[in-house]
């Protein structure tokens, strides 16, 4: 979804029915405020969740919703689809439809996964320059060995899309079990680093994306709304 930008003379311009001169004389008489801040300025840039009322009356209130959900394997990671029930059907809030998918995961991977309307948030959240770290528990076929510690690190070579993947971090948890460290979001790039070894993933689990960690308290296939400060310490 994109995020609408405006500047504020044109979005009170159309709203009121009224010329610029007009918008300057309704700024200069202190009668429009912006996230409750007087407006003054008519080259301000105005988005669709800014909260803007004009004489104490609210002409636009949009809402920023940010959800995480504990997603169950066998739920595909769409909005719609003609096979699969998808995130958007294990959702119950009014707004559901208004929400866009902040980094997939395969319909067989399980955990974390982020939904909003804020585009602003999910492109700082995706951008591969940000590094955020997505972390995820793998369950494997084969055994581990410290072997794989080092090639993560050193980064892969996906001739497909010609990159070669930023250094992951690997921790051995067990002889089957590791923790994967991301900081970019490839096509199947757990999947296919473990396939270098040969060693088939058998369970794909994402328990945090940044800051943020999956509820513990969530069942799977349950969903909540973030906090505040859930959604402003994520890529701290
Ligand atoms: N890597 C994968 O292979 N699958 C996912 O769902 C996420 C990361």
């Amino acid at each position: 979804m994109a995020l609408n930008k405006a500047r504020l003379d044109r979005f009170l311009a159309q709203y009121c029915q009224v010329n610029r001169k007009s918008v300057r004389l309704i700024l200069a008489q202190n009668r429009v405020l912006i996230n409750d801040v007087v407006a003054h300025d008519i080259d301000e840039v105005i988005d669709t969740f800014s909260h803007i009322t004009l004489d104490g009356k609210v002409i636009q209130a949009n809402c920023a919703y940010y959800i995480m959900l504990n997603k169950p394997v066998g739920v595909v990671s769409a909005t719609r689809d003609t096979k699969h029930k998808t995130v958007l059907d294990l959702l119950e809030y009014p707004f559901k439809n208004e929400l866009h998918i902040v980094g997939r995961l395969d319909l067989n991977t399980s955990g974390l996964l982020l939904m909003t309307n804020d585009s602003r948030w999910s492109e700082r959240l995706t951008l591969p320059e940000k590094k955020i770290t997505k972390r995820y528990i793998v369950t494997l076929q084969n055994k581990l060995t410290a072997e794989y510690i080092a090639a993560f690190a050193e980064g892969m070579y996906f001739a497909f899309e010609d990159i070669t993947t930023q250094p992951a971090k690997l921790t051995i948890i067990s002889d089957y079990k590791a923790q994967v460290e991301l900081f970019e979001g490839r096509y199947h790039q757990v999947k296919r680093m473990f396939g270098r070894f040969r060693n088939p993933v058998i369970a794909l689990h994402r328990c945090s994306i940044g800051n943020l960690q999956l509820d513990q308290q969530l069942a799977v296939g349950l969903s909540r709304k973030l906090t505040a400060l859930e959604v402003n310490n994520i890529n701290q």
